[in-house]
């Protein structure tokens, strides 16, 4: 007799692809995401229709949507066994994301501090879109039944609103959409700007040097570490103290994370050296880090043959189970089969 398979959770997040992926997305997030595939069915797709609430260059974000796919392949998500798409290619995002519009009310809409930021921020081009974010990202996760959406902070306010989104849909049709939970992803090591071990390492700040880039080459990482703030404190010897020597305990905390060491193992290690040893020694073992990334994500996006044959596998997979969902509402919200 057949045992029931027991079916994972499903998890699904969307990534917007603007800005430059850091050694901090790595470390902090991306690093942990692989393991993810053994436990649970997980989607991530690239948020392309989201980058369109503000201006880029086509080109740019054509190339930053590819270039950001192929370098969370390199990071260890696998295609095989993660599902991962570009959200165009998937228009039943659009659809589900129109349907919902009718469903999210103005003033939820309004409150969302998202909105309000960005609104501030780009005062030349306050677009629909931007306003309506929040019900395209419903129509994102409501897709899939996902049981967790894996979030930072700043995006836990959108997944509330999904909730009630859902909630109002089901209680109007009945059972359409799960609840998704967010989900508080294992956070790796923090990582701070090498200039300003104050501030995280940023994906979007414009200056360069105090943030690593997955994609930089081995002169500019060492270049960046050797100049990295370390603290004018007196004794100038390598110790953890994050409170009072804040861009030493940044360095212990990364290089820490790519070696394995403890930080009592990195305190002996650099015994009576100093910083001017220490800062290299980050730098080449970041380096090192970095490479196997670095040189997979560059053959992957030279291999235009497979990224398309990854991007359209994806895409399939999607929107099959999408397209399920999207059935239901068509038919329960009133309009005519096809
Ligand atoms: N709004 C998210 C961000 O700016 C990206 C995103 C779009 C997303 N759709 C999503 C995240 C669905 C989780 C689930 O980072």
């Amino acid at each position: 007799m057949d045992t029931p398979v027991e079916k994972k959770k499903v998890m699904l997040s969307g990534i917007k692809p603007t800005g430059d992926l850091t050694l901090g997305s790595y470390l902090g997030a991306i690093k942990n995401w692989a393991e993810r595939a053994e436990q649970y069915d997980c989607y991530y797709f690239m948020a392309d229709l989201h980058a369109l609430t503000t201006r880029n260059n086509p080109a740019d974000l054509r190339r930053r949507t590819l270039e950001q796919l192929a370098q969370y392949v390199a990071c260890g998500l696998d295609p095989q066994k993660n599902t991962l798409f570009i959200q165009s290619h998937v228009p039943q995002h659009a659809e589900l994301g129109w349907i919902l519009n009718c469903y999210t009310m103005f003033g939820e809409l309004s409150r969302m501090t998202q909105f309000k930021d960005k609104s501030a921020k780009n005062a030349d081009n306050i677009n629909g879109g931007l306003f309506t974010y929040p019900a395209l990202m419903a129509a994102d996760i409501l897709l899939y039944q996902p049981d967790y959406v894996p979030v930072g902070e700043d995006q836990k306010q959108h997944v509330e609103l999904t909730r009630d989104v859902a909630q109002r849909f089901n209680n109007l049709y009945g059972e359409t959409f799960r609840m998704p939970e967010p989900f508080i992803p294992k956070v790796g090591a923090r990582v701070m700007d090498l200039l300003d071990p104050h501030s995280k390492m940023s994906k979007s700040d414009e200056i360069g040097n105090g943030r690593v880039c997955l994609m930089d080459d081995p002169a500019d990482i060492m270049r960046k570490f050797k100049r990295a703030v370390t603290d004018c404190d007196t004794e100038r010897c390598v110790r953890y103290d994050p409170e009072n020597k804040p861009g030493v305990a940044n360095l212990m905390s990364i290089y820490s994370a790519v070696t394995g060491k403890s930080f009592a193992e990195i305190e002996a290690e650099f015994e009576g050296k100093g910083y001017g040893a220490f800062k290299p020694a980050v730098g080449e073992a970041v380096v090192e880090t970095l490479r196997p990334i670095r040189e997979e994500a560059t053959r992957i996006i030279k291999d235009k043959a497979y990224l398309e044959a990854m991007c359209r596998d994806g895409a399939e997979r999607a929107s099959y189970i999408a397209e399920k969902t999207l059935r239901k509402v068509r038919k329960k919200v009133g309009l005519v089969a096809k």
